[in-house]
């Protein structure tokens, strides 16, 4: 069977990878860049209720807030917006967002006609750079919610102060810290340097809902990964998508997440607003999609007719499951 045939049932292995991506894998694994050191355990046989209660327990939503140091001397508990992401979207104790969509910026969502479909959804998260413009009738034009890593916010290619994609929306950043979360480390050598222009737009723009995601939260993420796969997966933090995924389930009673788990129009075209290809994009080199994509396969409580052919899963917020 085919990766994605696989995937489709859950079942995956570094194996079923191209020579080229098992060794960009393994280079990973032996540069250990944030120097992660895992404790835990690594289990395979949990039930998808028993999965869902993990995540639900162990990644529980949560931003830099600018109560600890050195955040706290450099008085970001004024900076970052007085509402936080998690009470955002609340009405009475309530999700507001009864049903959610997660596009994915994977090539395989052209020619989808799902352009409709995604904008009925009360709320919907894009990941970085990847437009609307253009693309419609395949991707829709609502977004609510933008999750961007850190090389939009310091890469002047982006444009990210005057481009329309980052305004009127809710924009959620991250950045790799070291897996043992210090602070101090990471604020002196983030991956790319976000800080400054996130303190720059927060005065320019205050009104602007803007968070930084906190470095904990994104290795909880990757912990909940690893604790549920046999193989050593990428010491390398999850992808933008599984990190917009696990934050869609905190927020929204329902969750439709679109080419992820790719669909029969599975293709090695990475985005679908660039022409470059690359099958890492879709199965990973740098993060560990494989894994992280098997996990959500696990959770589908969609039929799999939806996968194949829109590439959709369907996943339970965390507030309607019961642990
Ligand atoms: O590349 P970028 O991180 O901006 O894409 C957003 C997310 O979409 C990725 O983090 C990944 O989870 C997902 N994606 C994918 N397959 C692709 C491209 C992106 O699953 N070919």
């Amino acid at each position: 069977a085919s990766v994605v045939q696989r995937l489709w049932r859950g079942h995956v292995s570094a194996d079923m990878l191209s020579p080229r991506l098992q060794r960009a894998m393994k280079d990973y694994v032996s540069a250990n860049k944030h120097h992660v050191s895992y404790k835990g355990h690594r289990r395979s046989a949990l039930s998808a209720k028993e999965l869902l209660c993990q995540m639900k327990a162990q990644a529980q939503l949560r931003t830099v807030d600018g109560l600890e140091e050195p955040f706290l001397s450099l008085g970001w508990a004024h900076l970052v917006p007085s509402i936080p992401l998690e009470k955002l979207f609340r009405q009475q104790d309530q999700s507001s967002f009864k049903s959610c969509a997660v596009v994915t910026s994977a090539g395989a969502i052209l020619r989808s006609g799902l352009g409709k479909e995604i904008d009925t959804h009360d709320a919907v998260l894009r990941f970085n750079a990847a437009p609307t413009e253009g693309y419609e009738r395949d991707v829709g034009n609502k977004t609510t919610i933008r999750i961007i890593n850190s090389q939009i916010l310091a890469n002047p290619r982006h444009r990210f102060n005057t481009s329309s994609i980052y305004k009127n929306v809710t924009l959620v950043a991250w950045d790799p810290a070291p897996y043992t979360v210090n602070l101090h480390k990471w604020y002196a050598s983030p991956d790319y340097n976000l800080f400054g222009p996130y303190m720059e737009h927060r005065k320019l723009h205050p009104d602007q809902p803007f968070y930084i995601l906190h470095p904990s939260y994104v290795w909880r993420l990757w912990d909940v990964i690893q604790g549920n796969t046999h193989e050593n997966i990428q010491p390398n933090p999850p992808s933008s998508g599984f990190i917009g995924i696990l934050l869609m389930m905190a927020l929204c009673e329902k969750v439709h997440v679109y080419e992820y788990i790719p669909s029969m129009r599975q293709t090695d075209l990475c985005h679908y607003h660039e022409r470059y290809y690359d099958a890492a994009c879709t199965l990973g080199a740098y993060h560990p999609l494989l894994y992280e994509k098997s996990l959500i396969q696990r959770i589908n409580v969609g039929p799999q007719s939806d996968l194949k052919r829109k590439g959709r899963v369907t996943l339970p917020g965390f507030s309607t499951v019961n642990c």
